[in-house]
């Protein structure tokens, strides 16, 4: 197998938590003989410093021209003054409009050994598994008109979707959830908006074409409530693109913390592959970050861009093992676990793995 990764680690914790990824895709790829490359490049705040582009062309060319691109994160306060266009955030949406993918997989998953972590009742957490998908490419983020007028003081964004982009969407939608627990929980504000109704009206007709799988619609507002009182009630939840990113990052809670979730972004040229979490300037090299988050990132490059899906169970049940052990980051510490590095816990992972495929290919040696 063979796999060009173009490696964008970006601005704070960015680049800590993305070589503990790649160090897992390394293993991988050593272990099993296959030949991924992986090619750096520039992206949000350190381009902006180094290039004067939140995406400079050379990053682009890189990213175009690999087969998945794993991103770390983007953004820095030193940008704070710029207009949305210039900071460094526009860099990860530029890179995300010119892949192109659409549909943006963000599983939340309770570990068991992290019931403790949550603030909500592990009997509420317990067997959590949700998977987002929030549409990439559309609504609030990249609607026109945009504007802030300093003269009357007004300002406008467009949510803006037509029904092309909600049918593919929610297409992903229906066929992961076809896979999994047969259910698609559709979030829109079809009460007040008409984009809202123009998303549940076509999801509601898409649906038609997936028998097997049960629909519901919910509206945000009380979404946002559900998500937290029966986190358990759902299995693939369909958003657009600005409730996808607020309700995920609620969905942290769930998990423990915002550092523990992965995402993976398809249907465009490229995949391209990024934890959920920001760039945290506050904790960049104390060692405090979370890597879990970029190191399950890894295992979606492993399922969705090389089709290596034993290798990405694998992965997952290395976190899985390391966290069993009582091991912990900051953020997800609590009483008795002990409390490791980011450099620490990706050489745990590493270890769990390897030890894992060395007892796998044993069996097959027998
Ligand atoms: C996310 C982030 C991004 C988003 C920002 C950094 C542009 O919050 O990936 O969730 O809003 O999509
Ligand atoms: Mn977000």
């Amino acid at each position: 197998m063979r796999l060009k990764i173009a490696v964008l680690a970006g601005d704070g914790i960015g680049p800590e938590v993305t070589h503990e990824a790649v160090s897992i895709l390394k293993a991988v790829a050593e272990l099993g003989g296959h030949d991924f490359t992986f090619t750096p490049a520039l992206i949000g705040g350190v381009a902006i410093t180094a290039h004067g582009s939140p995406l400079p062309t050379a990053t682009l060319d890189i990213a175009l021209d690999s087969d998945a691109v794993l991103l770390g994160a983007v953004g820095d306060n030193k940008f704070n003054a710029l207009t949305p266009d210039k900071r460094p955030e526009a860099g990860l949406l530029q890179i995300r409009q010119a892949l192109g993918g659409y549909a943006n997989l963000r599983p939340s998953i309770a570990y068991k050994a992290l019931s403790g972590s949550s603030p909500l009742r592990p009997e509420v957490t317990a067997d959590v598994d949700i998977l987002f998908v929030r549409e990439l490419l559309g609504g609030l983020y990249f609607g026109a008109p945009r504007w802030w007028n300093r003269e009357t003081n007004e300002a406008i964004n467009t949510m803006r979707y037509t029904r092309d982009e909600v049918v593919r969407v929610a297409r992903v939608a229906f066929e992961l959830a076809a896979k999994r627990r047969k259910k698609v929980t559709s979030v829109d504000k079809a009460n007040v908006l008409e984009v809202s109704q123009l998303w549940r009206a076509t999801v509601t007709e898409v649906a038609k074409d997936y028998p097997s799988v049960t629909l519901e619609h919910q509206l945000v507002d009380s979404m946002a409530m559900h998500i937290m009182n029966i986190p358990r009630n759902f299995d693939v939840v369909l958003t657009e693109n600005l409730f996808g990113d607020i309700l995920s990052d609620e969905a942290g809670v769930i998990t423990g913390s915002l550092g523990m979730l992965p995402s993976a972004t398809i249907g465009g040229a490229v995949n391209l592959y990024e934890p959920v979490h920001g760039s945290a300037p506050d904790i960049a090299g104390t060692g405090k970050a979370n890597p879990l988050g970029a190191i399950l990132t890894a295992a979606m490059v492993l399922r969705h861009s090389a089709n290596l899906e034993q290798d990405a169970r694998a992965v997952e049940q290395a976190v899985n093992k390391v966290l069993d052990a009582g091991y912990r980051t900051a953020d997800i510490a609590r009483g008795s676990s002990q409390t490791v590095t980011t450099q620490e816990m990706g050489k745990l992972v590493h270890q769990a793995l390897v030890e894992d495929i060395d007892r796998r290919q044993s069996m097959h040696a027998v």
